[in-house]
Order: C-alpha cells, then structure tokens, then sequence
C-alpha cells in the first residue's frame, strides 16, 4: 500500500469508529440526562429506557404504542421523570397518568382509580405491583385502562425497577 492510500485507509478507518462510537452512545444521551448516560441502577435504566439488564428491549402491549406518540414508550414517557405521574396530551385527548412513587403506590392512602374505594386493601406491594406493571390489574382487581401498556418485565425487572420507585420522593 502506497502512501496516499495507506492515508486514506486510516481516515475511513477512524472516519467508521467514530461514527460507531456515536451510533452506540447518542441513544443513552438522549435518555440518560439524569446521570449524563450512566444510570445508577438496573432498575433506573429500565424506567428511563426501558431497556432489561440483559440489555434487550421489554416490550409491551397497548394502544398508545401507536397513535400520537412516536417512539419508544417508557415509564418516564407518562409518569414523568419524578414519577409524580400528570396530564399529557396524547391521542387529541388528555391523558393523565398517576403518581407511581412507591410511596405513594404502597401507602395506606392509595385508593387510585375512579369508581373504586379507597381502603388499604389498595395499597401495592411486589405482586400486585408486577400484576398491575405485566396484565394492568390493580390490586381491588379494576382494570387499567388501555392507556396504560401491558410490559413483558421479569421478576428480576420488576425488583429492581421497584428498588428504584423506593428512591423517588
Ligand atoms: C403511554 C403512557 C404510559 C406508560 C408508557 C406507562 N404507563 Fe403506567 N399508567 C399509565 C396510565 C394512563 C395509568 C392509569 C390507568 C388507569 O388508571 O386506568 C397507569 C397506571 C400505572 C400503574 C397503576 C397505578 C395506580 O395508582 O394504581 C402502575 C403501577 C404503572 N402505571 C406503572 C408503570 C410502569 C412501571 C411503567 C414502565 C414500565 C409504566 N407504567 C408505563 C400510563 C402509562
């Protein structure tokens, strides 16, 4: 290989490692504000990202998959990056998705949703957490709405996603 050649071989080379670099690290920048790409938790990553420790996408069901919102959906997409949840316009309607704080979905307090009363029976823990997160069944046995989408978590998923619903306040 000639001079000129050899020259031209490395700018493609480091031209193409650049351009990976940037194809690899943009999608968390875009997502990973909090902690500039890095989450500091499994848990953090899959309610910003909704991408497993495995690395592989969780995937869900539901109808705002489509529709008005482009893009990927993820926790953080309805219930904000606080978790307090709050009113979007979504579907030429107004959606508005609860506040999932651990705090308050564990809370004594916690009746939610309209037509059902509120009584500590209500209140979540792990397994009706992962029932309401997997199949949109609360734990007074309502449905939730289409709204909210159905996700293929694993238990590991769901621990560590409510691990980091516990550190919201
Ligand atoms: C497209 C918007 C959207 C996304 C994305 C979404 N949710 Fe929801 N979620 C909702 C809405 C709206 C409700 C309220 C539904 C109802 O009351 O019928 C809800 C309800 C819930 C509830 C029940 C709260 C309660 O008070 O009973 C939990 C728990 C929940 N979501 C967890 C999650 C988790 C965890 C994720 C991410 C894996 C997620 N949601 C992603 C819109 C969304």
């Amino acid at each position: 290989m000639n001079d000129r050649n050899f020259r031209f071989f490395l700018v493609a080379i480091v031209g193409s490692v650049a351009l990976i670099a940037c194809g690899l690290y943009l999608p968390d920048r875009v997502v990973g504000r909090r902690t500039g790409g890095q989450f500091a938790s499994n848990g953090e990553r899959i309610y910003f990202t909704a991408t497993s420790g495995s690395g592989n996408r969780i995937r869900y069901r539901g109808e705002s998959s489509g529709g008005m919102m482009t893009g990927r959906l993820t926790c953080a997409s309805c219930h904000g990056a606080d978790g307090r949840g709050g009113e979007h316009f979504m579907h030429m309607s107004t959606m508005d998705a609860p506040d999932i704080r651990w705090k308050t979905l564990s809370s004594v307090e916690h009746g939610g949703h309209e037509g059902s009363d509120q009584n500590d029976e209500l209140a979540y823990n792990a397994d009706t957490f992962s029932q309401a997160v997997r199949e949109g069944i609360t734990p007074g046995g309502d449905r939730l709405s289409s709204e909210m989408p159905r996700w293929e978590m694993s238990n590991e998923d769901l621990q560590d996603l409510i691990a980091f619903l516990k550190t919201l306040d």
